[in-house]
Order: C-alpha cells, then sequence, then structure tokens
C-alpha cells in the first residue's frame, strides 16, 4: 500500500519491546510495522532515534478555577501545546465540580473551556466534591456511561475533601458502575492542626508548607485509603505519592493481593524538600502537596518505580504563575505557606525528566518507561489499545526521541505559559524531536506546528483495570 506517512530506520520501543523496524501510517492510524515498508507521501528518516508511542499523561490541570480566587496560567491551548512539545500525545485533565453544582454542568463548562484549542486529544476525569444522592444515584452513573469513567476523590482541602462515609459512597459507584477511583491521600486534620501551630509560632514562609504535611499525614490517609477499597471491594489508584512510608503501604495491600494502583511525579524523583527553602518566596515554586521528601524518600521512588510497585507516571501539571498576584503571590510577597496555590508545572518535563534520570541512568528500563508513561495511564483509564501502544490499528499517536540530546532546561524553552519551571537548570538527555498525532505532525523541530481545536474528546471505555476481582460478588 502506499502510505500517508512512513517513519523509517528507527528503533521501535513499546512496554515489552524494543526493535529495528519502519512503521507505516494510513489514516491517522498505525498500518505496518516491518524491515523495508513501501513509499509513504511523507517520509521521516528516524535514523539514530526512539520510535514510541506519544505520553499519556494521566493527571494534569488545565484551566481549572479555584474558589481562593488562583488562576491556572494554561488553558487547554497552551497547555496541551506544551505537552505535544514534551512528547505527549494525550492529556487527561480534570472536570472539576465545585460545591452546589451539578456534575453534568461542570463537565459542559469544562467542555467549553476546551473546545476549540487543544492540539492533542483529550479525556476528561471527573473530581467529585459534592456527592449528593442526585449525584450518586443518577449524575456520576450517567455519566461514567458516557466516557468519564474516572474520577478523583480528595481527603484533603477545604473546598474538596471528602469524609470517609462519603468516599465509601464513590467507592461503590465505582465499583457497581465500572470507574477508576483515583484518590488524594493526606490527612486533612492532622494539616490543620499542624499548620495551626506552625502560624500561631510566626512560621508562615514557604519552607513551612513541609512541615505542615509530614510523610506521616500521607501514610496515614493511605493507609485508610486502602483500608476503604477493602471494605468497598474496589480498585482504587493513589495519585501523586511521595516517598517510602506511603509506597510500604500500597506495597504491603498489594502483598496481599488487593488491587491498589500508584502514581507518582517527576517532582518526587527530583525535587526534595530543600526546595522550598530559597530566598524569600523562591520556595513557593515548589510547593505541591505531598510536598517533596528528601533523597532517601527520592531513592525509595525509583526502587518502586523499577519494581512495580508504582504503575504510572503522571505530571500533576497545576499551571500557577510565581510573579503574579493570581498566581503563588496570591496574597502578596509575604503570602503565607498555608494560602499559596499547591502544585508546580511540568507538563513538557514529564517524559524527558523520566527517560533522563531513570533510563540513561539505568535505573529503568526503556520498556518501563513506556509502560509507566504511555501505556499504563492508556490502560489505567480506558484508552488503551487505542493510545499508549505501537500495535497496528492504534492511533498513530508517536513520539520521535533523540535519546542522545543533551538540554539544560530553563523556563524560556518551554511552551507553557507559566513563568517558571522548579527544574530550573536541569541537565537531562533527551529530548522529544518529533511528534505525531493521529498520523499528523504536531511537533517538528521543537516547535509546535498544530492547530488549535485539531485535538479531539475522547470518551474513555470501562478501564479493566478497575474491575473488582473475580469471584468477588
Ligand atoms: O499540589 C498539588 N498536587 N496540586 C494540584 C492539585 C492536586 O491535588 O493534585
Ligand atoms: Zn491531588
Ligand atoms: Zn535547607
Ligand atoms: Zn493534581
Amino acid at each position: 500500500p502506499q502510505f500517508d506517512t512512513v517513519i523509517r530506520n528507527g528503533t521501535l520501543a513499546t512496554a515489552s519491546d524494543v526493535f529495528a523496524a519502519d512503521l507505516g501510517v494510513i489514516g491517522g492510524r498505525i498500518a505496518a510495522i516491518g524491515a523495508g515498508l513501501g513509499p509513504g507521501t511523507r517520509e521521516i528518516d528516524a535514523a539514530g532515534r526512539l520510535v514510541m508511542p506519544g505520553g499519556v499523561d494521566g493527571h494534569c490541570h488545565l484551566d481549572q478555577p479555584t474558589s481562593d480566587g488562583s488562576q491556572s496560567a494554561d488553558d487547554f491551548e497552551t497547555g496541551t501545546r506544551s505537552a505535544a512539545c514534551g512528547g505527549t500525545t494525550t492529556v487527561i485533565p480534570f472536570a472539576c465540580q465545585f460545591k452546589g453544582q451539578s456534575l453534568r454542568d461542570a463537565v459542559t463548562d469544562y467542555h467549553r473551556r476546551a473546545d476549540g484549542k487543544a492540539v492533542i486529544d483529550y479525556a476528561f476525569h471527573l473530581i467529585v466534591s459534592d456527592p449528593t444522592d442526585q449525584l450518586l444515584g443518577q449524575d456520576l452513573p450517567a455519566l461514567i456511561h458516557d466516557g468519564y469513567t474516572s474520577f478523583k476523590i480528595y481527603m484533603t482541602y477545604d473546598d474538596m475533601k471528602l469524609n470517609d462515609r462519603q468516599v465509601l459512597e464513590l467507592l461503590s459507584v465505582a465499583r457497581r458502575d465500572g470507574a477508576m477511583a483515583m484518590i488524594h491521600a493526606e490527612n486533612a486534620d492532622f494539616i490543620g492542626w499542624l499548620t495551626d501551630r506552625l502560624l500561631a509560632a510566626g512560621h508562615t514562609a514557604p519552607r513551612y508548607h513541609a512541615d505542615s504535611r509530614p510523610m506521616l499525614v500521607e501514610r496515614e490517609a493511605t493507609h485508610r485509603a486502602i483500608a476503604m477499597a477493602e471494605l468497598a471491594d474496589v480498585p482504587i489508584l493513589i495519585v501523586h505519592v511521595s516517598g517510602r512510608e506511603a509506597i510500604e503501604q500500597i506495597h504491603w495491600a498489594q502483598g496481599r493481593g488487593m488491587r491498589i494502583y500508584a502514581e507518582t511525579c517527576p517532582q518526587y524523583m527530583v525535587l526534595t524538600e530543600h526546595d522550598l527553602h530559597g530566598h524569600g518566596m523562591e520556595g513557593a515554586k515548589c510547593i505541591c502537596s505531598p510536598p517533596p521528601r528528601d533523597k532517601a524518600n527520592q531513592a525509595a521512588v525509583w526502587d518502586a518505580l523499577a519494581g512495580g510497585t508504582f504503575h504510572i507516571v503522571s505530571s500533576d501539571h497545576a499551571p500557577f504563575r510565581y510573579q503574579d498576584p493570581k498566581g503563588k503571590m496570591l496574597h502578596g510577597a509575604d503570602t503565607p505557606f498555608n494560602w499559596i496555590p499547591n502544585g508546580v508545572p511540568g507538563i513538557e518535563t514529564r517524559l524527558p525528566i523520566l527517560f533522563s534520570e531513570g533510563v540513561k541512568k539505568g535505573r529503568i528500563s526503556l520498556q518501563r518507561f513506556v509502560e509507566l508513561s504511555s501505556t499504563n495511564p492508556a490502560k489505567m483509564y480506558g484508552l488503551h489499545p487505542r493510545k499508549g501502544s505501537l500495535a497496528i490499528g492504534a492511533d498513530a499517536d508517536i513520539v520521535i526521541y533523540d535519546p542522545d540530546r543533551k538540554v539544560t532546561i530553563t523556563n524560556a524553552m518551554l511552551h507553557h505559559n507559566v513563568d517558571y519551571t522548579p527544574y530550573e537548570g536541569l541537565e537531562v538527555t533527551g529530548w522529544p524531536e518529533t511528534v505525531l498525532s493521529r498520523g499528523e505532525v504536531v511537533v517538528e523541530g521543537g516547535a509546535c506546528v498544530a492547530q488549535p481545536g485539531r485535538g479531539a474528546f475522547l470518551r474513555c471505555d470501562t478501564p479493566d483495570l478497575a474491575r473488582p476481582k473475580v469471584g468477588a460478588d
């Protein structure tokens, strides 16, 4: 056949195999993988390059308003452009319900935000902050049926947190209707108590964010989330796991045969609590929850990435600007740590950091890199094998990666709309070169060449991984 595009001479890497082959695209899908494929209307030479399924970012925040008045710097255009330039071809941001709003209205609102803007494909997770009887009985099941097959539950943050009873109600909906429940596991009352003590002692600087949510706050909530999943008898995914004590809880549950999945993020691989110190407010740039820990915890995160306790690596891109009264400086240059919007940007640096720190430094294999950053997130959220795979018939979402290019990360080179990166000055080896989305070249020579609005909304299937174990009833 005549191909629309042939990618030649590259090294293909999937979650299971690394091999030399050409790859042919017809009609936006992968049509052939083999040696010496026939001609393509467009020919791309990938000699010396890796050819991999494009990244699937299973956790990022785009154009998500917050109740404290802070603003998301990235909308669906700048956020997806930055993602694409970083080798990601599918993003799953959140449609967040605020209290008093119907979940369906939240979804409609987020579709309006995304329409005409995204340059790559996207799905939505839901965030449930107000689990009314109407939501539990009708709205959520209907939305799951319509292709919103995952939702996030917060155990902390005053405007989002749910109590254990509410979490159990939601988990039983996940079980019955087939959805993946994602849980933000930190103990809200522990954090509140610690925060008040720190503030009373005059400790308001960014560094005290870390003291307000030490590891045990996460460990306790992780254990409780697991216990609730056991009680409701349904798989869950623990998001943004930061270190050893939480990993131990997850590993313990997995050892008992429970389906507990876990996500970590680049910030827990390369940042530490020390990055919250800095001059003046500088530390605010690295405030996220859970906070970055220490070197020993980074090592535990890498062990769990290599060993299998973790299933996915996401960015948790939370685009708050630094020098901005709608961002980290919400209450001026002395904003107390508990008012600084939480989260760090990283939608573009996710693959480069995982590749360089992981594959290049010998901590994880290339196959494991693809699995963690693309294949598993696609499976976790019901997008596989359409996404996350180099298989015949899969969408031709492909990143052609230069594994040897040396890059010093600076904010100036990134395409997000945030005025800083927590990774300024970090040296990485390897960077995405060319990115295809449904067969169309969307990034070439480091620049995004895609039209806003070409990205399509994806309805997610029931995630296989969310199914209770066979034999349970
Ligand atoms: O600090 C973080 N992670 N902010 C983003 C929102 C969330 O909890 O994921
Ligand atoms: Zn969270
Ligand atoms: Zn220090
Ligand atoms: Zn998040």
